[in-house]
């Protein structure tokens, strides 16, 4: 505490400007007892109210009626200007802008409308809020959190004639040509975002180069593997002979690759695995169905293919079913058999999509 008996704070005098002996400043922290303060601050009130010129010239008010309506309908234009240029100017050419110089047409026309569609509403709004809508200020006091009843009536009542104060009734110009404008603008955001999702997938997701008679060949090497090479317990990683002629290598390697295994026939349970495979060998889809990382670990003992992304463990003598981790759905098996030749060939694509789930996938 002070010597003059303030606890915080530097002691100032103002004898002159009505806060007594003196006073803290507030800079100085926090403040106990009076230090000073007045006992009440005035209240400053509100300046006195100036009428515009449409408040009292019917003339005036329909003039800014028209200004407002036309900045609205200015944004209206340019969105649907920024909509055609969009899909119409060839993203390659240039024009000269002074100022700028050589230029993209495209970057230049697009920012310009944008910028006029959203101003145009944005402005319109302004401009009607100064010229038109009641303008005179309000005093709300504090008060508990939900009015009364008796408040909340007169709200509405107020908003209601508030509403009817703005000339929304009277001036159907604004009132359309501000649906125009509160409507279109968003498209200026909304068209770029849908057409910049690039193509639709179609069925890309849901199917592999996998197709009935090709040859599961080694990856990296790609050559193809007879039956009789495949002995119980060895792995083999595989894709299909026809990965040759891809325009798209990694992308369809990346949803083609397979694992290649030869279990005892005896340890393998459900009839289908055993049906789809051939005398103990069983081919699965190495791309986990939990994100899609590949399956890289195989163990021989146990017959458990781990994923080492999450720890999704699938057990290939159970048609490849999840024992553990956050994996959902089994590794879809791909059925094979062999040629005439010996060497192991697919009997047909994957009957579902591989990997991760997506929302056209069908089934769980
Ligand atoms: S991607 Fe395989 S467990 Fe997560």
């Amino acid at each position: 505490m002070s010597d003059n008996g303030t606890p915080h704070g530097e002691v100032v005098s103002h004898d002159s400007d009505g806060y007594g002996a003196s006073a803290v400043r507030l800079d100085q922290g926090h403040i106990e007892g009076t230090g000073g303060l007045p006992e009440r601050f005035e209240n400053p009130g509100l300046p006195p109210h100036v009428a515009r010129m449409a408040d009292h010239d019917e003339k005036a008010a329909k003039r800014a009626e028209k200004q407002v309506a036309t900045l609205f309908g200015l944004s209206s234009l340019f969105t649907v200007v920024f909509v055609v240029a969009f899909f119409a100017i060839d993203r390659e050419s240039t024009a000269f802008i002074p100022g700028i110089g050589q230029t993209s047409l495209y970057n230049v026309v697009i920012g310009v409308c944008m910028a006029i569609a959203l101003l145009g509403v944005g402005v319109g709004a302004v401009h009607w809020a100064k010229t038109l809508m009641p303008d005179a200020e309000s005093v709300e006091y504090r008060h508990t959190q939900r009015a009364s009843d008796e408040d909340r009536q007169r709200v509405v009542s107020e908003l209601t004639q508030g509403g009817e104060k703005a000339q929304l009734g009277r001036r159907p110009l604004i009132k359309y040509s501000l649906l125009g404008a509160l409507a279109l603008p968003p498209l200026t955001l909304v068209v770029p975002l849908a057409a910049g999702l690039g193509p639709v997938p179609k069925d890309a997701l849901s199917k592999t180069m996998w197709k009935k008679g090709d040859r599961l060949v080694r990856d990296p090497e790609r050559t193809p593997i007879r039956a009789d090479q495949v002995t119980i317990g060895s792995v083999f990683h595989v894709l299909p002979e026809s990965i040759k002629d891809s325009e798209h290598v990694l992308e369809d390697k990346a949803k083609a690759a397979v694992l290649l295994m030869r279990l005892n026939p005896e340890d393998i349970k459900p009839q289908k695995e055993r049906d789809w495979g051939h005398e103990g060998i069983v081919a699965y889809s190495k791309i986990c169905t939990h994100v899609g990382c590949p399956v890289g670990l195989y163990e021989q003992q146990t017959h458990h293919l781990l994923c080492p992304c999450h720890q999704s463990t699938f057990d290939v003598t159970q048609d490849c079913k999840v024992i553990f981790g956050p994996a959902k759905r089994p590794l879809p098996q791909l059925k094979i058999t062999v040629d005439s030749e010996g060497y192991l060939v697919a009997d047909s694509p994957f009957r579902e999509a591989v990997g991760p789930s997506f929302w056209e996938r069908g089934h769980a």
